[in-house]
């Protein structure tokens, strides 16, 4: 019966259903609610803590319901959640037979009228205003005095986000709860049983809550009610707007390397698989959260993969200028040994099938001097695209590793 006296006023249907929830637990009739109203409240003192030995803090049990996570926005720092908190005290101002009002356990009251704790959070983002802020709510008095009020709000909350592992990243974030100005020697803040309650949350489709959990502590002279939550990105999206193209432009860049330099196509194809990646990047850079304390891993991969784009344009502006030289030209020892290589593989294949008794060496040494910078170019392609698919891999795998664990 709590949650729907006291979540927000302004939604009429959980007022009718207060109202009728009222009448079927209580039975008593209206004659005597007034009554007791009158009896009550005509000369309640409530601007003072109702507290009846002031040596002791009054005793405040919290309990907060979670009811949506709206929205969290990395480069904002915030968390946007949807809140009711419960407490639960002792009001020593009030008592009554229940016997002399027609059995009336408890009546419900507009907030104005009895003492309410006012909860602020800490580190809320907006102004430090009392939880429900303006809004018209109700309390429940029982007739022993036990309080209860329950008040609502849409909270921004600052939260520090670790976006290394974006998207595959969940994040902690923690709502500070104090009763603003009233230290521990006034009122001190008790976590119920089970603090935080998700009865009536509703999911949000781009983060799951993981775990949540709430704890009072004694801070500075104060006690604070905090409550963790952690959520975990849903990484669907950024999967496919972000790491697929990044991964299928990585795969597609060493292919310039079969294109045969005769074409003329190779450095013209290399610059525009590099200048389109360039463009895609500044596109989805909105889609990365920037943030350098720690970077996002995603972006790294991705900077990482337009480096080697741009030394793959290197190398192969490098292999056409060597494809065109003079041909009589002086090959250095590097260049000749892997022109040698193309040519010592290709001979020994036409050779191998004739004789099976020729040395390697004998073969080498007969085809040192027609090495031309056609073979040095056609072994340095291949080579070329082994090696920069051996690291595109190899990156592809560091990235998912590190991310996954
Ligand atoms: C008030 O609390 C103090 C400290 O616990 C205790 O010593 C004292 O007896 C209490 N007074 C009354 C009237 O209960
Ligand atoms: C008042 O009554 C309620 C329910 O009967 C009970 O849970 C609560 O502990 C009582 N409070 C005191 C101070 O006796």
């Amino acid at each position: 019966m709590h949650i729907f006296t006291a979540v927000r006023f302004k939604l009429p249907f959980i007022f009718i259903l207060s109202c009728i929830l009222f009448h079927v637990v209580n039975g008593q009739t209206s004659t005597n609610i007034k009554q007791l109203y009158t009896d009550i409240f005509t000369s309640h003192q409530k601007s003072v803590i109702p507290n009846f030995n002031f040596s002791q803090p009054l005793e405040i049990t919290v309990k907060l319901f979670l009811l949506t996570i709206t929205r969290f926005d990395e480069v904002d720092e915030t968390l946007d959640t949807g809140v009711a908190i419960q407490t639960t005290w002792n009001d020593d101002g009030i008592s009554w037979k229940p016997s002399s009002y027609g059995n009336a356990e408890s009546i419900v009251v507009p907030h104005t009228d009895i003492w309410t704790p006012k909860l602020v959070l800490l580190n809320s983002i907006e102004t430090y205003e009392p939880l429900g802020g303006d809004n018209d709510l109700l309390g429940t008095v029982r007739h022993n005095g036990s309080s209860t009020i329950i008040v609502g709000d849409v909270l921004s909350s600052k939260c520090t986000p670790n976006i290394y592992k974006f998207p595959f990243d969940s994040q902690t974030c923690q709502l500070l709860f104090v009763v603003w100005g009233s230290t521990i020697n006034d009122i001190h803040l008790k976590a119920d049983p089970d603090p935080v309650d998700i009865n009536f949350f509703k999911p949000n489709s781009d983060w799951t809550l993981q775990s949540y959990q709430g704890e009072t502590y004694l801070w500075h002279g104060y006690d604070v009610f905090e409550i963790s939550l952690t959520i975990k990105r849903a990484p669907l999206y950024y999967n496919i707007v972000v790491s697929c193209p990044t991964i299928l432009f990585g795969l597609s860049n060493p292919l310039v390397f079969l294109l045969p330099v005769e074409s003329g196509e190779r450095v013209g194809l290399s610059i525009t698989v590099l200048l389109s990646y360039a463009i895609f990047l500044t596109i989805v850079q909105m889609a990365v959260p920037a943030s350098s304390n720690p970077m996002s891993l995603l972006l790294v991969f991705m900077i990482v993969t337009i480096a080697l784009s741009g030394i793959i344009v290197a190398v192969a502006i490098y292999i056409s200028s060597l494809y065109y030289r003079d041909p009589q030209s002086k090959m250095n020892n590097i260049l000749k040994y892997i022109g040698s290589r193309r040519h010592g593989i290709k001979r020994l294949i036409a050779v191998d099938p004739e004789s099976e008794t020729i040395e390697k060496g004998n073969v080498k040494y007969s085809t040192e001097m027609n090495i031309t910078w056609k073979d040095v170019c056609d072994e340095l392609d291949t080579c070329m695209m082994v090696i920069s698919y051996c690291i595109i891999t190899f990156i592809i795998c560091l990235y998912f590793i590190i991310v996954s664990v």
